[in-house]
């Protein structure tokens, strides 16, 4: 697919399934995921594979996080069942360094324009993938599940695979009503 089509075209996939996303597909993702514009090249971006087996593990420390009065069945199966949406979820972290100048919104911009390239390159070669956040980013069960530090920020979980269904049509945007040229 042209890249002005892929970046221009691309929509979120919240349904998808196998098969399984291979090593060649994600060492392309994340490539693509490295060349996003990094200031002083600090290199902040990691990503944590959460795929097979680690998918289901993942869900049990999804629900570990509910509080005691929240831990319902339903609510328990609701957590266990949210990683098992795509074959493949690519966490992506951004570890913030101490720069001078280099400040931590710049870092974390960094790795989101990655994510957004990788997203990119997804649609490109066929693949769905949907950038998903939520609470849960943040619970410190989640981030210990990990091996996290207090340096890393986990800017999103990236569930990847083949589109269940059909594509949903991207919205039609004016460019022009979110332009101004500016005059002083
Ligand atoms: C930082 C970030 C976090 C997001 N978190 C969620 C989320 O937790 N759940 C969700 O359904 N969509 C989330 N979204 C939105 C979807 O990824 C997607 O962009 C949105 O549904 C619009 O669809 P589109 O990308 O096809 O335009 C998030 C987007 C961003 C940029």
């Amino acid at each position: 697919m042209d890249a002005i089509e892929a970046i221009t075209r691309r929509v979120s996939v919240p349904v998808l399934s196998g098969p399984d996303v291979t090593d060649e597909q994600i060492q392309l993702l994340v490539s693509a995921a490295l060349r996003a514009a990094d200031h002083a090249w600090l290199r902040p971006s990691r990503y944590l594979l959460v795929r097979g087996e680690a998918l289901a593990q993942l869900g049990d420390v999804f629900a570990s996080t509910l509080e005691s009065g929240e831990r319902t069945d339903d609510a328990v199966a609701r957590m266990k069942s949210l990683p098992l949406r795509a074959p493949l979820i690519m966490v992506s972290v951004c570890r913030v360094i101490e720069h001078p100048k280099v400040p931590r919104d710049e870092q974390l911009l960094s790795t989101g324009a990655g994510v957004q390239n990788l997203l990119n390159v997804a649609h490109a070669i066929g693949l769905g993938a949907i950038w998903r956040t939520g609470a849960i980013t943040q619970h410190p069960l989640v981030r210990a599940a990990f091996g996290l530090t207090e340096q890393d920020v986990i800017v999103g979980f990236i569930y990847v695979g083949t589109p269940a269904g059909k594509l949903k049509e991207p919205p039609e945007l004016n460019p022009s009503d979110f332009v101004t040229d500016w005059k002083s």
